[in-house]
């Protein structure tokens, strides 16, 4: 497999420890080039990752939520590569009173703010990049399967069962236009985003349980992997799809051997 010559845009780098830095790791030493971004205060945090990548690479200003910083990515990844092949959306977050038990007293607001973030902002991503991709592209983002109800992940849960359903819509609006859009579905992986769940241990402490080929945390290499695969010319007829990278975790009901749990 190979990334040969594609141009990526990787958003969601906060620390070497982001899903997106091992992405966009992995993704030049296929050969691609990369730009990330980020925004606002911890932009200076993308930029250190961005130098311990194998090639330093420039960060562009990003804060997903508002259009001028989307017309301004496009404008320069245009000028700078006259397209882009591929993007990843690795953004997620939910106020702190959406989460970790919460979910029968967080307000509409806090809500529509994961909602907004987490699961609108994979569209407006897309909706962006799309004239840029002519016509062939690749967008993947990131998931938690959202498919069932889990202990403290509350609205946050909410909101990927929504980029669940709007990664298939845009597969639908991009498809005739050659761009697919595939979501991974990652077991937990000990990031800043995750540690920021109250209670993110309780969860992880699930998979090593029951997933059947175990689960390390602090691996996020094989999560990393598939979203290259995603980017590839070897995806080339998969959209729409959910792809879980989770040691098998949600193929199993319940613990093999339950005095592990
Ligand atoms: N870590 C896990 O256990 C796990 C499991 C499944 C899926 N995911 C998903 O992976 C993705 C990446 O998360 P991560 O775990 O690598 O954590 P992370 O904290 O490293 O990344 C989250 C990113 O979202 C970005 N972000 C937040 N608000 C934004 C905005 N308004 N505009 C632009 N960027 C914004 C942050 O800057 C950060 O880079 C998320 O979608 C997350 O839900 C994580």
């Amino acid at each position: 497999m190979s990334l040969d010559g594609k141009r990526l845009l990787i958003t969601g780098v906060i620390t070497k420890d982001s899903i997106a830095f091992h992405a966009a790791e992995r993704a030049q030493r296929q050969g691609a080039q990369v730009v990330l971004t980020s925004f606002g205060r911890v932009r200076r945090m993308t930029e250190r990752a961005a130098q311990r990548l194998p090639e330093p690479v420039d960060v562009l200003e990003l804060d997903v939520n508002k259009d001028e910083d989307l017309a301004a990515v496009a404008d320069e990844l245009r000028s700078r590569w006259g397209g882009v092949d591929g993007a990843l959306h690795a953004i997620a977050v939910a106020p702190e009173d959406a989460l970790g038990g919460r979910f029968l007293t967080a307000p509409a607001e806090s809500a529509a703010q994961a909602f907004q973030t987490s699961a609108f902002s994979l569209k407006a991503l897309a909706a962006a990049l799309a004239p840029l991709m002519g016509d062939s592209g690749s967008i993947v983002g990131l998931d938690f399967d959202a498919s069932v109800a889990w202990p403290i992940y509350d609205w946050m849960g909410v909101a990927k069962a929504a980029l669940e359903s709007v990664s298939r819509y845009l597969a639908r609006d991009l498809g005739p236009q050659g761009i697919r859009v595939n979501l991974v579905s990652a077991g937990p992986l000990g990031t800043v985003a995750a540690r920021g769940i109250p209670g993110f241990e309780q969860l992880a402490a699930l998979w090593q349980a029951q997933a059947p080929l175990g689960w390390d945390i602090a691996d996020p290499a094989p999560v990393a992997d598939a979203i290259c695969f995603l980017l590839s010319d070897g995806a080339r007829a998969i959209s729409g799809e959910i792809l879980h990278v989770d040691g098998g975790f949600h193929a199993i009901g319940a613990p093999a051997q339950p005095d592990r749990a």
